[in-house]
């Protein structure tokens, strides 16, 4: 092969890169989301954010989850912990040593499509009970009564720690019934249903809490300091460490706290419903995939950002510019598949093997391959573009929400200590990038400590966390909330 011929490829690559640049930037501006258009978002953020801690109406919910003890990072003991997730209900049996800790048993089964919605809730619940019963009834069937503390990430108004009530859905679940109702009641029920009677092992919910709170009590365990916890998975949230206080919180809220005054505590913000028309870029797009939705009008900011509906967006950018490559694609326009492509820098023709590989593996190969349908060059560098700029705009408009939450807690920057959690900021190299260069824009140069563990499970390590650290007023620990090592059938 002469020097020529095995340029060729490249010079191809690049003189398509460059026609397809030009086309689908000027379609891709309206994405592009400026420095002095994130400073407007963030102080209605802000302002949101504070009107939400007094409970006043036109903010954001700013959930209190009514936990006023932290982890010492010495809890040691067994416990049981369970979380209904956006994709996946699990289970594990999680024991906690002097600064470390193991998953004994760990399960995750995803939630059955046909449960997720429709006009009664009990099947959701009876799916999390029966799950929850078979395994512990395999791995602890000797206890009496097991105490079990439970992550729901979905919103609810938190009464007590072990009652809160459903005041929506999002992530594509949507089950009408059960609103207004509590979480726990619902989900206790079901469990009893199957247990309890005839001396059988019983279950009780003794605690309940948002996964952005079981991820503050998780990630306490390893850095004290975490003031925010984030989520940018199938859905999105964030939660605040607070002092409440009579100024932050107003005297509404601050009369019905009763032994919450003074103390910290972990507020669930519930930011992926934040919305305002007028300053967010909303784009047709954005419209169309809101209309679409089980919950139009409902969780408007996670629409924008979250896992759920990245390949909607691409999807409906195709099909309204780019109709040919969205008719050839759209079976195989994931979230996987759009990290996949994302995250190259420059496509070229030796990537063309990985991503074929990956269209084989997905329903694209059911179209037959007559020339016409097969992958190109061209095709795969416009749906790039498209891909990297909406995860570029999902990655600045998250970091405002981060810089909000911080700002709020009126701490000094050195102060700012985040963590974070989820698929997306898991698997999108590209989306971490702006997301951490966004903060550092919106705080002038400064950078927030980030505190992250892939491995952590944070839902299911919060959780034991939770239960091995009792409010001071329960103390010494109520031994019984403990499973006992010698009863498992491992
Ligand atoms: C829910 C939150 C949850 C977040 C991340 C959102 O859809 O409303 O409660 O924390 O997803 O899982």
């Amino acid at each position: 092969m002469n020097l020529l011929q095995s340029l060729l490829p490249i010079i191809t690559c690049l003189m398509h890169g460059m026609a397809c640049t030009r086309e689908s930037s000027n379609k891709l501006a309206c994405l592009d989301v400026s420095i002095h258009q994130l400073e407007q978002v963030k102080l209605e953020c802000i302002r949101q954010m504070q009107v939400g801690l007094k409970g006043e109406a036109g903010g954001l919910p700013m959930f209190p989850s009514y936990i006023t003890h932290f982890p010492s990072q010495h809890e040691q003991g067994t416990f049981l912990s369970a979380d209904l997730g956006g994709t996946y209900f699990r289970v594990a049996i999680v024991s906690l040593e002097e600064e470390d800790y193991k998953f004994i048993k760990r399960f995750s089964i995803p939630i059955p499509e046909q449960i997720k919605t429709g006009l009664s809730h009990e099947k959701l619940f009876d799916f999390m009970a029966e799950e929850l019963v078979q395994f512990v009834l395999k791995y602890c069937p000797q206890s009496k009564e097991i105490k079990l503390a439970f992550t729901f990430s979905y919103p609810f108004l938190q009464k007590r720690l072990d009652k809160g009530i459903i005041t929506s859905w999002s992530k594509g679940i949507d089950l009408p019934s059960a609103i207004g109702l509590d979480v726990v009641e619902l989900y206790q029920h079901s469990l009893d249903k199957r247990t309890g009677s005839d001396g059988k092992t019983r279950i009780k919910i003794v605690a309940l809490m948002n996964d952005t709170v079981a991820q503050v009590l998780a990630y306490k365990r390893i850095n004290k300091n975490i003031l925010l916890s984030c989520i940018f998975g199938t859905g999105t949230n964030g939660g605040l460490v607070v002092t409440v206080d009579k100024e932050t919180f107003g005297p509404v809220q601050w009369d019905s706290f009763g032994s919450m005054k003074d103390k910290q505590t972990i507020i669930n913000t519930e930011w992926g419903s934040f919305f305002n028309p007028t300053l967010l870029p909303i784009t047709e797009y954005d419209e169309r995939v809101d209309r679409k939705s089980n919950n139009p009008g409902k969780q408007r900011f996670e629409k924008l950002i979250s896992g759920f509906y990245i390949s909607e967006i691409v999807k409906e950018i195709l099909k309204s510019d780019f109709s040919d490559i969205y008719s050839k694609y759209s079976s195989v326009i994931t979230n996987e598949f759009i990290s996949l492509i994302a995250n190259e820098e420059h496509l070229s023709p030796s990537q063309m093997p990985t991503i074929m590989d990956h269209l084989s593996k997905e329903s694209f190969t059911t179209e037959p391959r007559n020339g016409k349908n097969n992958p190109t060059i061209k095709d795969m560098l416009i749906i790039q573009q498209i891909s990297q700029s909406v995860l570029r705009r999902c990655a600045r408009l998250s970091a405002v929400l981060i810089v909000s939450g911080l700002e709020v807690t009126k701490r000094k920057r050195e102060e700012y200590v985040v963590s974070f959690d989820g698929a997306l900021y898991q698997n999108s190299p590209i989306f971490q990038r702006v997301l951490h260069q966004t903060v550092q824009e919106l705080l002038n140069g400064f950078m927030p400590t980030v505190v992250y563990r892939s491995d952590l499970h944070c839902t299911l390590l919060g959780g034991a966390v939770l239960l091995a650290s009792p409010d001071e007023k329960d103390s010494p620990i109520d031994e019984s909330t403990f499973i006992n090592k010698n009863e498992f059938s491992c």
